[in-house]
């Protein structure tokens, strides 16, 4: 990095030989930014005079100065104000001309605000106590509770730090003009945003993956008094669609036409992604692919969160998938891009025994896939150079990650040159996904690797079994984003995990309870009906005798004579799990649910799309009630969903936000999803997006394949 000189603005000092203002837009251009607007302070000129029109950098460039004599008002605040006209009504990203952060995390941030818009998204990085900028504080799902402008040091019980990367929607203007300058006689940017939090706006927070620097120690940041104010760079006209098409977004292959019905192979536009994919694997890795494998996502028409408990779901495999291209190599070392930018490149050796990468990293679920692998080698597996194209929207309840582990799972046995039976993956692959730490079921592996064209596919476990169910004539299955993200590796996971962990004790207390009338102890509540044969499972209800209530490990150990110590051991509850498990609601949920399915399976073998319906209807006040996965924005989906035209609609997936699943007549679909975008979508999308890119219509498709090129 160059040093600080008199005359130099910060933003034109080297850094790897390059100005840093240089970095900060080819950061900025790779994410698919076109326009930018630069606020200047102090020496503008020389910034202008190097850039100039930004042809050099490939952004669009124009500049406002601040009078730094003449105007006694500074900060990031005023900057952005004075950029008002340029910025328009569009939602923009604001950087400060001396904060470098890793160029792909623009892509990230970018994809981020597509994937769940919201008024105000800031980036933050960890740090041991932040005092040197606003100290952030969020909750499970990322959204920012309170910001703190500088705190003293030591008070911080939060260890996220604005990182001084923002995208904004124009909702911030009008609260920037009513700020009071600061004792500095600052217009503190964050305090515009506590102002916003204050009023309920929806403020949401990104950890940033890569690098970050303010360039600096204290005594950096005196020395940019002297330099630039704010450099603000706005997005170009239709945001949400003219950035980077590779994003597991869910803008990259929506459609409103309907789809023909049971396309068994692969339609134009998965081949296009194909040609394309080995195109850049050449590209990337100077040789050519020996093989593509596919491994759909899924949406579950019923039996939510059965799946653990060893009773049987409905799922079918979606039109979105993840596609690798990849070749052996001939050492041990496996080698994963991803065209996404966000996921960024990850090397480790394939062996039986493989570390994990941080929690929340990408990179494990092909860790997980290759630990799996590595069993089914005999002698030293080979590792292979893969590239990753996912377009099944992440954190959205359609799978994305089980996709990825399927399709790393099957790259790696070709590279191998290993035949497994996609059975006997199905039935292997859910323990290796515990590699990641969720404790899910086996119903996203199975669909994914053994859907029909066409059709749903009812799923029962332990022993693995499927069978193909026909889907109504005459009806579309319709998705909708309710535009909250699940990320299954964040704090969704932890509510999936205690959902099972509840199962399982539900399971201890039914074994008290039965006494000598049970065979034998409850591997899951699943093992009931094999025990039990023709007994319905909810008749188990009544011996749950334990109050309606959440109910901690003390109490449940004390109700079936044995002790909390050996209760949270039996039953894997965290010594940081909160002490409170609601356990005859949650059995209620899974009894029923399971007894829905098999209702459920009998309407569509029948073609009674109506009753099928009430029953993903009923499904899903069982969710919210019983399971306690809905969240207001689900709630708001479904109702709007029942008033648009649907005959039945329900969350899918894990839920804790995501996506919903609506059965509407064919004839029906183009008001339903008129009537979505009105009532739904326009509310509560920023300008400039499209509610087009968050439902879409789908044929079911065939499971995973593996094509050699
Ligand atoms: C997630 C899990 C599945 C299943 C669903 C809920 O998708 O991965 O195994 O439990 O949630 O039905």
């Amino acid at each position: 990095m160059g040093s600080l000189t008199a005359t130099t603005p910060k933003p034109l000092l080297a850094l790897h030989g390059r100005p840093i203002i240089e970095h900060i837009l080819g950061g900025l251009h790779d994410a698919g930014i076109t326009d930018a607007v630069i606020v200047t302070g102090y020496r503008g000129e020389q910034i202008e005079t190097h850039l100039g029109d930004g042809a050099g950098v490939g952004v669009r460039l124009s500049y406002r100065r601040q009078d730094m004599a003449e105007d006694a008002a500074r900060g990031t605040a005023r900057a952005l104000l004075l950029a008002r006209d340029a910025l328009g009504e569009q939602p923009f990203v604001l950087t400060w001309g001396d904060v470098v952060i890793d160029p792909s995390d623009y892509g990230a941030l970018l994809a981020e605000f597509r994937r769940t818009p919201c008024d105000v998204l800031l980036t933050l990085n960890e740090v041991d106590d932040p005092w040197r900028g606003a100290a952030v504080y969020v909750d499970d799902h990322w959204r920012v509770t309170r910001l703190i402008e500088k705190p003293p040091r030591g008070t911080s019980r939060t260890r996220w730090n604005n990182a001084g990367v923002f995208v904004f929607t124009a909702r911030i203007f009008p609260y920037l003009a009513r700020l009071q300058p600061s004792t500095r006689g600052e217009y503190e940017l964050p305090q515009a945003i506590a102002a916003m939090i204050a009023d309920g706006c929806l403020v949401r927070a990104l950890p940033l993956q890569g690098f970050w620097s303010d360039l600096g120690t204290p005594e950096d940041l005196a020395a940019a008094e002297h330099a630039p104010v704010a450099r603000v760079f706005s997005m170009d006209r239709s945001p949400l669609r003219g950035a980077s098409g590779q994003d597991w977004a869910l803008g990259a292959a929506t459609s409103d036409r309907l789809p023909a019905a049971g396309v068994s192979q692969l339609d134009a536009a998965e081949r296009r992604r194909i040609d394309a994919l080995c195109g850049r694997y050449r590209k990337i890795y100077g040789r050519a692919a020996a093989f593509v494998v596919r491994a759909p996502g899924r949406v579950n028409l019923l039996g939510e969160h059965t799946d653990y408990n060893g009773l049987p779901v409905l799922p079918m495999a979606i039109d979105r998938s993840v596609l690798i291209a990849g070749a052996a190599r001939t050492d041990s070392l496996v080698k994963i891009r991803n065209v996404t930018p966000r996921f960024r490149s990850r090397s480790y050796t394939i062996a039986e025994s493989i570390p994990a990468f941080p929690s929340g990293d990408w990179g494990n679920y092909s860790k997980a896939a290759a630990q799996a692998v590595a069993d089914y080698c005999h002698g030293d597996p080979c590792g292979a150079d893969l590239l990753v194209d996912g377009n099944i929207p992440s954190a959205a309840g359609l799978s994305s990650s089980s996709a990825l582990v399927v399709a790393t799972t099957l790259a790696l046995l070709a590279a191998n040159d290993v035949d497994v039976p996609y059975a006997t993956l199905a039935e292997r692959l859910p323990a290796a996904e515990r590699y990641v730490g969720t404790l899910s079921g086996g119903m996203d592996q199975a669909v994914s690797l053994l859907a029909q064209a066409g059709h749903a596919l009812r799923i029962d476990f332990f022993p693995l079994r499927v069978r193909t169910v026909p889907l109504p004539a005459g009806y579309a299955v319709v998705v909708c984003h309710s535009l909250v993200a699940a990320e299954k590796s964040l704090g969704a996971k932890l509510a999936y995990n205690r959902r099972v962990i509840e199962c399982r004790l539900v399971c201890r207390v039914l074994e008290a309870a039965l006494g000598s009338g049970l065979p034998r102890d409850l591997q899951t509540l699943g093992d009931l009906a094999t025990l039990f044969p023709g007994r319905p499972l909810l008749d188990f209800l009544e011996y749950l005798q334990l109050p309606d209530r959440p109910l901690s490990v003390a109490e449940i150990a004390a109700a079936i004579g044995t002790s909390p110590e050996r209760l949270r051991a039996d039953c894997d509850v965290g010594p940081d799990d909160d002490d409170y498990f609601s356990l005859t609601r949650r059995a209620r949920h899974v009894f029923a649910e399971a007894a829905r399915v098999d209702q459920a399976e009998d309407c569509l073998r029948r073609g009674d799309a109506v009753d099928f319906g009430q029953l993903m209807t009923a499904s899903h006040a069982s969710c919210r009630d019983d399971y306690e996965i809905s969240c207001p924005e689900l709630e708001a989906l479904v109702i709007a969903a029942m008033q648009a035209g649907t005959v039945g609609a329900r969350l899918t997936g894990a839920g804790f936000g995501g996506c919903t699943v609506n059965l509407v007549a064919e004839d029906d679909v183009r008001v339903f999803l008129q009537r979505m975008d009105r009532d739904f979508y326009a509310p509560r999308l920023p300008a400039g997006a499209h509610a087009g890119d968050y439902r879409f219509i789908f044929a079911p498709q065939a499971g995973a394949s593996v094509m050699r090129v």
